[in-house]
């Protein structure tokens, strides 16, 4: 795959390496907002069938893009923690039952699962990586795995550290979380889209991502995909269109106990949002024609050579087989502080985001090899 850099209007004056901040969107999603807008003028225009079938074209090319044929347990959600609020609110934890996470995971994936085990007197433990860096992210998964015992309910975690993406082996944490009979929920935030995910082969129970970020949609959208350990939970709200044939709107007065099947339960009100959906819907179409490992290989052959030359000047970057390509952290030798390298990644005009103690750079499609000389560049040339 080459660059497709001509498909956006990103600033020329600018490297923009920030895929994981938030990324640009193609001028093909910008005008598929623009006609959801223009469709508003003239009201008459949008028919009763619209409010399911954009939704529904949605849902199949999410369900390509992550191999889930169930499209009805794909909804379309406002955030990430609008979605890990649907799983939360149909957890049921005792006193002393365990919820793992990571450490430094992202917030959203973090304040749920504080709330529901103060509530339930439940225990969240966090698995720390190592503090040495040979083999951190082999040593940090095996610590995830180790930690997971007949105590634990859920593990929640991404595809990749928002941070500084490191690979977390989920094939694994499933097989062990099946075991225990415990519970996975994961933040495709970071990752969907731009590597590959297998839902079949993963089974996670439940899968939540953001769509502003590797899915190149719009912010304010996203999707989640529920198992059927989530079949007779209860929705945040209750919205007229999830209830059981909607579709027919001169009956809506006919109150119906019933919901829609499989997860459509959780979707957010008003999910027809006649211009995120389309916009969205048009980035994970190009996403699908593109495939999510010709991404990742775009990414890895793009990043290579820089990675090696920071290499040998004393920058520290994850194992290739323990971390993504469109997301990796650069830790700095003794010789540089992260003040300076800020400073002088932001006077080449270099955009990345600075997480923990990473540079956090994040390339996409639209990235080319001039974009990493840049990177590298400011960060060896004093
Ligand atoms: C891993 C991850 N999850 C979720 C989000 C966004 O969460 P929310 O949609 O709740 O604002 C981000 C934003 O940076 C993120 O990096």
């Amino acid at each position: 795959m080459t660059s497709q850099k001509h498909l956006f209007d990103l600033d020329p004056s600018v490297t923009y390496l920030n895929c994981a901040y938030m990324s640009p969107l193609m001028k093909s999603v910008e005008e598929a907002g623009i006609k959801g807008i223009r469709r508003k003028l003239q009201p008459n225009q949008v028919l009763g069938n619209d409010f399911f079938t954009e939704s529904d074209q949605l849902r199949e090319e999410f369900g390509r893009l992550i191999n889930c044929k169930e499209t009805n347990r794909l909804v379309i959600i406002p955030s990430v923690s609008y979605g890990m609020a649907n799983v939360a609110n149909n957890i049921s934890l005792s006193p002393g039952d365990e919820i793992l996470i990571v450490d430094e995971q992202f917030p959203s994936n973090v304040y749920p699962w504080m709330r529901i085990a103060k509530e339930a007197r439940a225990i969240i433990k966090t698995i720390l990586p190592p503090k040495v860096l040979d083999n951190r992210g082999k040593i940090w998964n095996q610590r995830i795995l180790d930690a997971i015992t007949t105590k634990t309910k859920l593990v929640a975690c991404g595809q990749i550290h928002w941070a500084d993406g490191t690979l977390f082996d989920l094939v694994s944490i499933r097989k062990r979380t099946s075991e225990v009979g415990a519970l996975l929920v994961i933040d495709g935030t970071q990752s969907i889209g731009a590597l590959p995910f297998d839902l079949a082969e993963i089974k996670p129970d439940a899968l939540i991502a953001a769509g502003y970020k590797s899915m190149m949609g719009p912010y304010s959208i996203g999707m989640a995909y529920y198992g059927s350990a989530f079949d007779d939970g209860i929705p945040i709200e209750e919205n007229w269109i999830n209830r059981y044939e909607s579709e027919n709107f001169a009956n809506l007065v006919n109150y119906n106990e019933r919901y829609q099947p499989g997860a459509l339960r959780y979707e957010v009100g008003e999910h027809s949002n006649f211009i995120l959906v389309p916009m969205l819907l048009e980035a994970l179409k190009m996403l699908n024609n593109w495939k999510p490992e010709n991404i990742q290989s775009y990414c890895q052959s793009l990043i290579s050579n820089a990675v090696d030359i920071l290499r040998e000047h004393g920058y520290w970057i994850e194992d290739e087989g323990y971390r993504a390509t469109n997301l990796f952290g650069i830790r700095l030798p003794n010789s540089i502080s992260m003040n300076e390298a800020k400073e002088r990644l932001t006077r080449a005009g270099v955009f990345v985001s600075y997480r923990g103690d990473c540079i956090r750079v994040s390339p996409q499609i639209y990235n080319q090899s001039e974009d990493m000389d840049a990177l590298v560049n400011a960060l060896i040339n004093s």
